[in-house]
């Protein structure tokens, strides 16, 4: 988010004004009273905030709440807002767009930047391609004092900031390697009365993959109230690679690429059952121990739109056996958790002995199923009530 953003930004240098976080639209009177005149601004993790009515100029700290009220719980791209921020207004000359990012089709670092910026950078894009430099940076040599000459030159910063502006884009560039990020983008990068250049607004993704070199970016995330937030975080907590979606039939299986297929199948058979969707993605991956399944089960069966299960797993490292063995003690661990019909489709490695588990615990609640069309039916015609 826009705060967290440029928090880092002020840890590293990058000129920001930090603002206020507020939750509540009662709490931005003391922010106004100590900032003045201030933008209210929604923290959302999107963009198009402005355009959709989340950035609001108030000059009084009345005016001020009134606009946090406007904006605290509107949908930003499907994204609730649950905090703003109040940031003192900058007196602002102009507005630029500048941004370090992975470009992962040419297997390279990419600088774009326009003085063109503002909000509609997209808009540019279309309509005036040239006003849109993209500077593609090695990644061996990175952003050195002559790199960031030809990027401040090539972009056509005006001459009263280049020198602020090579020392900006150096800034930024740290931020980006230092803090393994794969997007540092400033929109609007803006010079302020007085050529002073500053960050108004800031986008970072961070690497995850990189999260053990920095403790600190846990303290990044934010788990919001909402029922899904509390799924995903729960799957987070017992180290399952979960992701929430809409729909009613929970999936588990291993292997990505067999868990999105089946998100596919399942999508496909739900067309005739009322229109059934998959509720997750969930990949138990190679070992599934009965605990890693109970922990998947355990993570689905709490979704309070999930109706039914589906359990798809190919039999490869781990036999299916040992999968079968997993969904009867995971069942034994969940007891009377446990409420909702289970779909499960088995094949690969010791099938037969797994099938043969399966059938002789007998469970009330599951139905094996041979294929993973037939098992995706079966599955979505139970969600379908
Ligand atoms: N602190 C500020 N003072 C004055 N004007 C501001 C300030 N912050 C933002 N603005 C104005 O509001 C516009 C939109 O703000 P911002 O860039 O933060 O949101 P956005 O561009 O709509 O959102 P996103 O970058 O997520 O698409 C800016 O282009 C700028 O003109
Ligand atoms: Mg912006």
């Amino acid at each position: 988010m826009e705060y967290q953003a440029k928090e880092l930004f002020a840890k590293h240098g990058v000129p920001v004004t930090l603002g206020i976080v507020v939750d509540k639209a009662e709490d931005a009177r003391a922010a106004a009273e100590q900032l003045g005149v201030v933008v209210v601004k929604a923290q959302v993790k999107a963009g198009g905030r402005g355009k959709a009515g989340g950035v609001k100029l108030a000059k009084t700290p009345e005016e001020a709440v009134e606009h946090a009220q406007a904006i605290l719980g509107i949908e930003i791209k499907g994204l609730t807002v649950n905090r703003v921020l109040i940031a003192p207004a900058a007196s602002i000359v102009e507005e630029y767009y500048f941004s370090f990012l992975l470009d992962r089709s040419n297997r390279s670092y990419l600088c774009i930047a326009s003085v063109e910026g503002g909000v509609e950078i997209e808009e540019v894009a279309k309509t005036n391609p040239d006003a849109v430099k993209q500077i593609p940076i090695d990644a061996s040599t990175g952003v050195d004092d002559a790199k960031a000459l030809a990027i401040v030159e090539e972009a056509g910063f005006p001459a009263e900031i280049k020198d602020q502006a090579i020392t900006l884009v150096k800034t930024l560039w740290q931020v980006f390697v230092q803090e393994d990020a794969t997007l540092v983008e400033v929109n609007p990068l803006a010079r302020l009365e007085g050529n002073v250049l500053e960050a108004l607004d800031g986008k970072v993704s961070l690497d995850e993959n990189a999260d053990f070199r920095h403790p600190d970016h846990a303290a990044f995330e934010i788990i919001e109230a909402d029922a899904d937030s509390q799924i995903e975080a729960k799957a987070k907590a017992k180290g399952l690679n979960y992701v929430k979606l809409d729909g009613s039939v929970g999936i588990i299986g291993n292997g990505a690429g067999l868990v999105m297929s089946t998100l596919d199948v399942v999508a496909y058979a739900g067309e005739a059952h009322g229109g059934v969707k998959p509720a997750n993605f969930l990949d138990i991956g190679g070992g599934a121990s009965a605990q890693v399944m109970a922990d998947g089960l355990d993570v689905i069966l709490n979704d309070p739109q999930v109706k039914s299960v589906f359990v798809n797993v190919f039999g490869g490292i781990t036999s299916c056996d040992a999968v079968a063995n997993g969904i009867v003690g995971a069942l034994e661990i969940l007891g009377d958790e446990a409420s909702k019909p289970l779909v499960v489709r088995l094949d690969g490695n010791n099938v037969e002995e797994g099938r043969a588990i399966l059938n002789a615990a007998n469970h009330p609640l599951v139905t094996l199923v041979d294929t993973m069309d037939g098992a995706a039916d079966r599955a979505a015609e139970l969600a379908n009530v």
